[in-house]
């Protein structure tokens, strides 16, 4: 590269950043993260007047880096990710993306909707798991910025791509507030009928140490009763009390505590890898789902959502690849607590409808707080 545009891109940047640390509520600095074949994936800093920083990527519109104070003010990075595309594309278990048409798994990939079957691939032993061979964390979507500390990304989801039917235009929303809220609004519409689930599928470790597990993170789950599964973590359709079982949290509790416990469902999981039926005032009310904590920095992240489900996944499956620039993510390191719909609803009558049509607007948030404890 001629040295006089290199060292023009250095002063941008220069630029740009310093303009990130002065600045508050200048709204999203945007910058440029990698590539993709021909594309520019671009970054976009969201941060607030304490100083967390939430980097959204537009591949898999994609929550790269959350960073929160500690209860001494120290700040420190609690998703896991990695700072540059590479790994990204190497294939990542969906850090931090946005997982869609539909997140989680549906039974043998296969749905009938109106009298009609559809096949999706399987990707996940039998099952279609988050989408297919290449879900909405797989493509690039386009970002605007927005008013505050704010970015909306869209994807267009053509017709018959991964088998699901109808083209369907997705939205998400990641939006910062002073009040150390990180908001995550999901939209879509479709031209014809077909099943919806979109979620975050961040990964956390509050501790900000990420060669740390978070056995002794601290969760608690609004939630009477859970969705146990097959041995393929299909649903069985039973919602099942919590009560007696490994999976009460309803009085927050140690993660370590019980997941080694003799269990059919914590054996089938390799750990918790379940949906919890939310206890909502109604449904699709925004209420408090989970409060996850970690006694050693203070931190401390509550959970509210529209949706009825969530997914505590704690990381079972995490081996240390792929491994970024220095980065390697072993064995429950980050956990998961997704809010969506239940797994396989497609195919269970009983459980909240997942189909949209056309017409209709698909419309969930979940909201982050962070605060610490002394
Ligand atoms: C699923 C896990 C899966 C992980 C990464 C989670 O949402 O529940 O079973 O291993 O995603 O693919």
């Amino acid at each position: 590269m001629p040295k006089i545009r290199l060292i023009l891109i250095i002063a941008a940047a220069a630029l740009s950043s310093a303009g990130a640390v002065s600045a508050h509520a200048a709204g999203p600095v945007k910058a440029p993260f990698g590539r993709v074949g021909d594309e520019t994936v671009d970054a976009y800093t969201l941060r607030n007047r304490h100083g967390i920083e939430a980097k959204i990527v537009t591949w898999g519109a994609t929550l790269v880096s959350l960073t929160v104070p500690d209860r001494h003010g120290k700040l420190a990075n609690v998703v896991l990710g990695f700072d540059s595309i590479d790994p990204y594309l190497k294939g990542v278990p969906y850090f931090g993306a946005t997982v869609g048409r539909y997140a989680n798994r549906i039974a043998h990939g296969r749905f009938t909707l109106d009298g009609k079957t559809y096949q999706l691939p399987q990707n996940d032993g039998p099952n279609s798991l988050h989408g297919g061979t290449k879900g909405f964390d797989k493509r690039l979507w386009t970002a605007e910025p927005q008013a505050g500390e704010a970015v909306r990304l869209t994807y267009v989801s053509a017709n018959d791509e991964e088998g699901y039917p109808g083209a369907l235009t997705a939205h998400v929303t990641y939006r910062l507030g002073d009040d150390d809220t990180l908001s995550i609004e999901f939209q879509a519409t479709t031209t014809a009928p077909t099943p919806v689930n979109l979620a975050n599928h961040a990964y956390f470790n509050l501790t900000g140490d990420f060669t740390r597990p978070i056995l002794d993170h601290v969760l608690r789950v609004d939630a009477g009763r859970f969705t146990p599964v097959d041995a393929t973590l299909i649903p069985t359709g039973e919602l099942r009390a919590v009560a007696g079982t490994p999976f009460d949290f309803r009085k927050a509790e140690r993660i370590a505590s019980r997941i080694e416990d003799k269990d059919e469902q914590l054996a089938r999981g390799h750990g918790y890898d379940h949906n919890w039926v939310l206890d909502k005032p109604s449904p699709g009310a925004m209420s408090l789902a989970a409060v996850l904590s970690d006694p050693a920095s203070g931190r401390t992240m509550e959970v509210r959502t529209t949706q009825p489900g969530l997914q505590f996944y704690s990381g079972n499956f995490l081996d240390g690849k792929p491994a970024g620039a220095g980065t390697v993510f072993q064995h429950r390191t980050g956990l998961c607590l997704e809010t969506q719909h239940f797994p396989d609803s497609p195919n269970q009558p009983a459980f909240p409808s997942t189909i949209l049509r056309p017409g209709e607007t698909y419309s969930e948030k979940t909201v982050l707080t962070f605060k610490t404890s002394k």
